[in-house]
């Protein structure tokens, strides 16, 4: 297995050893969370799942860990998914796979949302693309409200289980908070993939055979 591959395991498996028996859990998407579906169905905990995308929901069906419609959850005890990116101040980008508003919602549901991640996703600033979510409704007066901010590319994807479009914001990327409440105040903009440090409670990184743990909150990876 490749070393990059090796570490998403290795973070992984540290995350699934945080879940506890009668925990309602988060399942997140990518190939990172391909590696956490296994290892936590290897723990033969009682848990209550749910999964941010089809690809994931089978995943974890097929692994024998129970599923739940999001729609009648209110509360999730954690949630563990990937990054494509991670600044050293904790900020993350996501949305690589296109699944990011889902993402934001369970992790926004969740008491304690961990992010696993190989050590090639730890980058010194955040950079472009930014994954967008935008309404097909509008699309096209969406996209050029966007360009204000900076050039938007529609990406080559099918549309989302919630039938939005997903283009990536390519302009640049100096001020995280303001850049992320301009993208959530463009109307048609479902949401972007920028998540803040404040939703993080910690963050996995595989590093060779082993996993760090890092807390935004005490001062960043
Ligand atoms: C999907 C995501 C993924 O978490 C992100 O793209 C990382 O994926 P991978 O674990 O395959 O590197 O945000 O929308």
């Amino acid at each position: 297995m490749q070393t990059t591959e090796h570490e998403k395991r290795v973070a992984a498996q540290a995350a699934a050893e945080l879940v506890e028996d009668g925990m309602s859990v988060g399942l997140g998407t990518g190939t990172t969370v391909a590696f956490l579906v296994p290892a936590l169905a290897a723990r033969g905990l009682d848990l209550r799942c749910v999964a941010t995308s089809p690809r994931t929901e089978s995943l974890a069906r097929e692994a024998g860990l129970r599923t739940e419609r999001f729609s009648s959850v209110e509360h999730l005890d954690i949630a563990i998914d990937g990054a494509d990116q991670v600044s050293p101040d904790g900020w993350l980008v996501k949305g690589g796979g296109g699944a990011h508003t889902r993402e934001k919602l369970v992790a926004a549901t969740a008491d304690r949302f961990v992010v696993i991640v190989d050590s090639t996703k730890l980058v010194p600033a955040l950079r472009p693309p930014v994954p967008l979510e935008l309404l097909s409704f509008g699309l096209a007066s969406t996209l050029l409200r966007l360009e204000v901010l900076g050039p938007v590319r529609r990406r080559d994807a099918p549309r989302t289980p919630d039938g939005g479009v997903i283009c990536d914001y390519l302009g640049p990327i100096t001020d995280l908070r303001l850049l992320a409440g301009r993208l959530s105040t463009v109307p048609g903009v479902v949401e972007h993939g920028l998540f803040p440090p404040e939703m993080v409670a910690e963050i996995l990184v595989g590093r060779g055979g082993r996993a760090e743990r890092l807390r935004p909150e005490a001062g960043g990876p």
